[in-house]
């Protein structure tokens, strides 16, 4: 299928007088997500029974979001956030002895957000420094850890400078010493091929707003199957019951595997666009999606040095997601600037994000890097 064809399927990429480069930020939807959308309506509307059919669509976002991080699907509970992922885990845990989080100075802040409100619970939160390096090594990671380090949960690629982590090497370093590593993948997954099980990830989550082209309202939590049935989340619901429609109040048990971390009514209308979004991905192919996003953010960077500007994004391509971060002098007013001029960007850290995406022509690329050149002054 052409570049073009695979396009069209986005409208708001064509949307008149606007270059899109901000799936960091809010992806794109595929015509395919509003046409599930409609079904999802359509059964509310038309049918008296339409729970199954809604039930059915959930379970399916939960497959089609196993095979993209090469999981069982019992090892994937439906969330209504990152947050909430990170949230339903950390119920599973004491902090006495084994209390330290290690997180990193390039996350995301729900993250150290949330731990940080878990210094009550005994929670001591360090921070890997990445120091001069725009994504965080893992030497960085090892340098705080202990033989008290719980978790090291961290962002896979940054939302700052598109910094991606060596997950194998974190995941070793973190067994090691007998702790976890829980990655948030949200700036990763769809652009970068993840395997959970060859990567020795503990657990994962991610929503669907950026790359994965799904919309809001819903994320994905993966935990290891064997961990999962030996934890028992504080925090959990009827959907993480062993049967939920057992309506037992007394001896409910725990479900088998991750559904367990689940709470209550799952985000229903979510998984509908949620899982047109992983298919328009899956079906483009994550490898080709890689190939495709580190072509264009090379280019980014290339063009945007060639005109005097810094990039705070790795060079190294194993060490890059999908973010470029070009530096300049008063970032907000330059995003204005931008965004008058039809360039659908953010600004971050002193800099613009650039966030192509599998779509994303050269001479988008190309205008938009002119027009940071000619709004903006090198920082
Ligand atoms: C790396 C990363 N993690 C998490 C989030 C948000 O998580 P949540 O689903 O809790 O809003 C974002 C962006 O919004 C992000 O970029």
């Amino acid at each position: 299928m052409s570049l073009e064809s695979w396009r069209d399927r986005f409208p708001a990429i064509a949307d008149e007088g606007w270059t899109h480069l901000r799936s960091c930020s809010v992806g794109p939807v595929p015509r395919s997500g509003i046409d599930a959308l409609q079904a999802y309506q359509r059964a509310w509307l038309e049918k008296a029974r339409p729970w199954d059919e809604w039930l059915d669509e959930v379970e399916e976002a939960r497959h089609t979001f196993a095979s993209l991080i090469n999981a069982d699907p019992e090892e994937i509970a439906v969330v209504s956030s990152a947050t909430s992922a990170v949230s339903q885990v950390a119920s599973a845990f004491e902090f006495e002895d084994r209390n330290e989080v290690v997180t990193s100075l390039l996350d995301f802040p729900t993250v150290p957000q949330f731990w940080h409100a878990h210094r009550k619970r005994g929670v001591e939160l360090r921070f890997a420094d990445p120091g001069e390096k725009n994504y965080v090594p893992v030497d960085a990671y090892v340098e705080q850890m202990s033989e008290d380090t719980q978790f090291v949960c961290t962002a896979h690629a940054s939302s700052f400078t598109g910094g991606l982590i060596d997950a194998r090497a974190v995941a070793d370093a973190v067994h090691d010493r007998g702790g976890y590593l829980f990655l948030d993948a949200y700036q990763s997954a769809g652009i970068v091929p993840i395997d959970v099980k060859k990567q020795g990830i503990d657990m994962l989550t991610t929503g669907t707003l950026k790359f994965l082209l799904g919309g809001p309202g819903i994320a994905f939590l993966y935990v290891d199957g064997d961990l999962a049935n030996g934890l028992e989340p504080a925090s959990r619901g009827w959907f993480g019951v062993e049967n939920t429609f057992g309506f037992d109040i007394q001896d409910p048990g725990f479900a088998q595997g991750t559904r367990r971390f689940e709470l209550g009514t799952p985000p229903v209308s979510n998984a509908y666009t949620a899982n047109a979004g992983m298919k328009t991905i899956q079906e483009f192919g994550v490898d080709a999606v890689r190939e495709r996003v580190v072509e264009r953010t090379a280019r980014t960077m290339e063009r945007a040095t060639d005109c005097g500007f810094s990039v705070m994004t790795p060079r190294e391509s194993e060490h890059r997601g999908g973010v470029v971060n070009v530096q300049v002098e008063n970032a907000e007013q330059v995003k204005d600037r931008l965004h008058s001029r039809g360039f659908n960007v953010s600004y971050r850290s002193g800099g613009i994000r650039i966030a192509p995406h599998f779509f994303t022509l050269d001479e988008e690329i190309d205008a938009a890097v002119d027009a940071i050149d000619d709004v903006a002054t090198p920082q």
